[in-house]
């Protein structure tokens, strides 16, 4: 009797959902491979065939994520959209959310977020603590003259890994600013850079992984490690972590988000930019929380429990970029000696081709001790390389 009582209870229709991921990119693997673990059915949007979730994925649509056509075939095709990169289609996601689709995280959360300064906007007006920022209304000579120096130029819309930002050091950096739709941030003394996973039910549950810190290469200004948790104190910690949970919920937004955020040298934190997506902060959670963030994004948007975000054990990151000078079909140099190294987790991504710098794959190393990991994960940077078979001249 109380065995038939509890099937019913957790007997859930197969298939599952049908979920419809908007682009193909590593992302959108790692969510589609928590997908298929559970047994969902997965549809991806990308217009490379050879994309990286078109591995996993159960079937794909190839096209533009601006491709309004292909975006509503995909929605017809799903029982729940979600997408993995902000740069898309937010008009037509509207309409399908108007006409009852459902898509997670809401295209008027997008909206906001897509856009740099709305973004700001939102945030601040909200009390979430963010960089002063400016919007000029021409930019001149003069208007650009009386800015405070050194600062820093965002693109609105369509910037990634820092392509889109630019540093001015001085009025005569005219020349570098950008003439795209911009807005001016004060440039901010950081000790650190630092970034959370949250995770927001579509009945306004919260949970927040561990707090980590995000080392950016000084060359590319790419995030280049990240190290869970952030060596910052417990009071700090605890202070990213409100402030992060409430960002999110100032949005009302739901999803997994990753929330950037500097601590600034006077020991402020203040949120830099919040992706609407799993996050390249978040990679590590895939083997050092039980609930990872992709798996956590898949049971957000069907609807199931949150599962639990603590930190197993300490664990580093590192990005693969493809190595400077390579183009061609990547070709990976070093890894059995790599993946010889204890507590290593190495993750491609099999993109088709490299270029240099682009993020071809990570590895995780988790380990009882953070600074243990961090050294085995220099180790690793000159032992793994992803060059190509084609030579390049320029870096
Ligand atoms: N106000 C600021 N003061 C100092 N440095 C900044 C500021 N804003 C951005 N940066 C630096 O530039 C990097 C990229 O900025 P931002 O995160 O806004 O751009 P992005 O292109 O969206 O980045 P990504 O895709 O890498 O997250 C930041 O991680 C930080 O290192
Ligand atoms: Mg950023």
């Amino acid at each position: 009797m109380a065995l038939e009582k509890m099937t019913t209870k957790t007997t859930f229709p197969y298939p599952i959902k049908r979920i419809g991921i908007i682009g193909g990119g590593q992302l959108g693997k790692m969510s589609a491979i928590a997908a298929k673990q559970m047994g969902f059915y997965v549809t991806v949007l990308d217009e490379l065939a050879q994309c990286p979730a078109s591995q996993i994925a159960d079937a794909q649509i190839i096209g533009s994520l601006y491709d309004a056509e292909k975006i509503l075939a995909l929605a017809n095709v799903s029982d729940v959209l979600t997408y993995e990169i902000e740069h898309i289609d937010t008009q037509t996601l509207k309409s399908l959310h108007n006409e009852g689709y459902s898509i997670y995280p809401s295209p008027a959360v997008l909206a906001i977020i897509q856009d740099k300064l709305l973004q700001k906007q939102v945030l601040h007006q909200n009390g979430v603590p963010v960089p002063a920022y400016q919007v000029l209304k021409e930019l001149t000579a003069e208007t650009f003259n009386n800015l405070k120096f050194p600062i820093v130029q965002k693109a609105r819309t369509g910037g990634y890994d820092g392509k889109g930002v630019v540093v001015l050091k001085s009025p005569a950096d005219i020349d570098k600013a950008l003439s795209t739709p911009s807005m001016f941030e004060e440039f901010i003394e950081f000790q650190k850079e630092l970034a959370i996973i949250i995770a927001r039910t579509q009945t306004g549950e919260m949970a927040a992984y561990p707090v980590v810190e995000m080392v950016f290469d000084d060359k590319t200004n790419i995030c280049d490690i990240v190290a869970a948790p952030a060596k910052i104190d417990a009071a700090t910690t605890e202070k990213a972590r409100k402030i992060a949970l409430h960002a999110i919920e100032v949005l009302d937004a739901v999803g997994i988000f990753g929330v950037e955020m500097f601590l600034t040298n006077d020991g402020e934190i203040l949120v830099n930019e919040i992706a609407p997506r799993p996050h390249n902060s978040g990679h590590y959670t895939i083997e050092a929380c039980i609930t990872s963030q992709y798996e956590q994004l898949i049971r957000v948007i069907s609807g199931l429990p949150l599962g639990i975000t603590n930190l197993l054990k300490p664990a580093a990151m590192l990005n693969l970029l493809g190595e400077p000078g390579y183009t061609g079909k990547p070709v990976i140099e070093g890894l059995s000696e790599a993946l010889a190294i204890p507590g290593l987790s190495f993750h491609f991504y099999d993109k088709a081709k490299t270029r240099p710098f682009r993020k071809m794959g990570h590895i995780t190393i988790l380990d009882d001790n953070l600074d243990n990991a961090l050294a085995k994960l220099e180790l690793v940077k000159g032992i793994l390389k992803i060059k190509g078979t084609e030579k390049k001249d320029t870096a």
